[in-house]
């Protein structure tokens, strides 16, 4: 934090965003109007379960990172009874504890084997899972939100936790109108700024902060070249703010970068995971706005 707030463009990571409260204003989020992402791919993975559901083996192990409340996941097991087991991995022990049980009580046939760890580490799976065909899970185009260089870490990570033969069905926001990917990411209601902003409470509380949040402003910007929309929060004032008992000083319109979430096109995808040694099988586009599921497979 002390050393992404020192850099000539300061950044934060953006784990961050996810304490209690931003984790709830995320919920908000995703039912804004503006906010297609969740509802778009949600209502693809719907249509598309039957399909989805076909390329899975029976007795398959469904692996899915980040899993928070397992929500979309129920659209795959409803359409795909012959999984045998399921491993949610997410960071946030209790709501992971609660979305197990809930999955548990409604799949009773469903092995149910929760993994509390950062995803981005790599992870070993429970023992039990043994040498099940392995079917990675991993929606909301959270791949999106790491840097070009980190997402093929991680899609490498994720492949050789998988395993031979492995699989991954993975959701990926697609590049568009510069229009609706930026008020997606700066709804009228606000509830995108007050999520941006709630780092900074999040700072003040637990980093001993003293960030003003009336003194930033919430700026969504589509970086073309770059294929991503980043979040910034600009100073309105030259200002000195403290973390952690340094000054960091902000001058009037400076910019503090929070976070960027990287647009695909299904060739840049395909050149991602490629990267990491997937290759696309098939993959399912929504009606615009555009959003995709890939299935992608490790060839060897
Ligand atoms: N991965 C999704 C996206 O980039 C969800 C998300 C992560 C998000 N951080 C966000 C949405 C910040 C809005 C604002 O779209």
């Amino acid at each position: 934090m002390v050393a992404g707030l020192s850099m000539p463009q300061k950044a934060t990571p953006p784990k961050y965003f996810y304490d209690e409260r931003g984790s709830a204003l995320f919920e908000e989020i995703c039912a804004t109007p503006e906010y297609y992402v969740t509802r778009t791919e949600t209502a693809l993975l719907r249509s598309r379960a039957p399909q989805i559901a076909a390329t899975i083996e029976s007795g398959a192990v469904l692996v899915e990172f980040g899993s928070g409340a397992s929500e979309k996941t129920r659209l795959i097991l409803d359409a795909a009874p012959q999984v045998g087991a399921y491993v949610p991995i997410d960071i946030s022990p209790d709501a992971l504890q609660q979305a197990a049980a809930r999955i548990a009580r409604d799949y009773p046939s469903l092995r149910v084997l929760p993994v509390t760890v950062d995803f981005t580490r790599a992870v070993a799976l429970p023992s039990p899972v043994g040498h099940a065909p392995r079917v990675g899970f991993f929606p909301g185009s959270t791949i999106g939100n790491f840097t070009p260089p980190e997402a093929v870490q991680l899609l490498r990570t994720v492949r050789s936790l998988l395993g031979p033969g492995g699989s991954l069905i993975i959701g990926v926001d697609m590049v568009k109108d510069s229009a609706t990917l930026v008020t997606a990411y700066d709804d009228a209601a606000g509830v995108t700024a007050r999520f941006n902003k709630n780092l900074l409470a999040r700072i003040n509380r637990e980093l001993s902060g003293d960030f003003d949040l009336d003194a930033f402003d919430h700026r969504a910007i589509w970086n073309a070249p770059l294929q991503r929309i980043e979040m910034h929060l600009v100073s309105r004032i030259d200002q000195l703010v403290h973390v952690a008992g340094r000054g960091f000083a902000f001058k009037a319109g400076e910019r503090l970068h929070t976070e960027s979430s990287h647009k695909f096109t299904v060739e840049s995808f395909g050149l991602l995971a490629g990267s990491a040694g997937w290759a696309i099988d098939q993959h399912w586009l929504s009606p615009e706005p555009h959003v995709a599921v890939f299935r992608l497979v490790a060839p060897d």
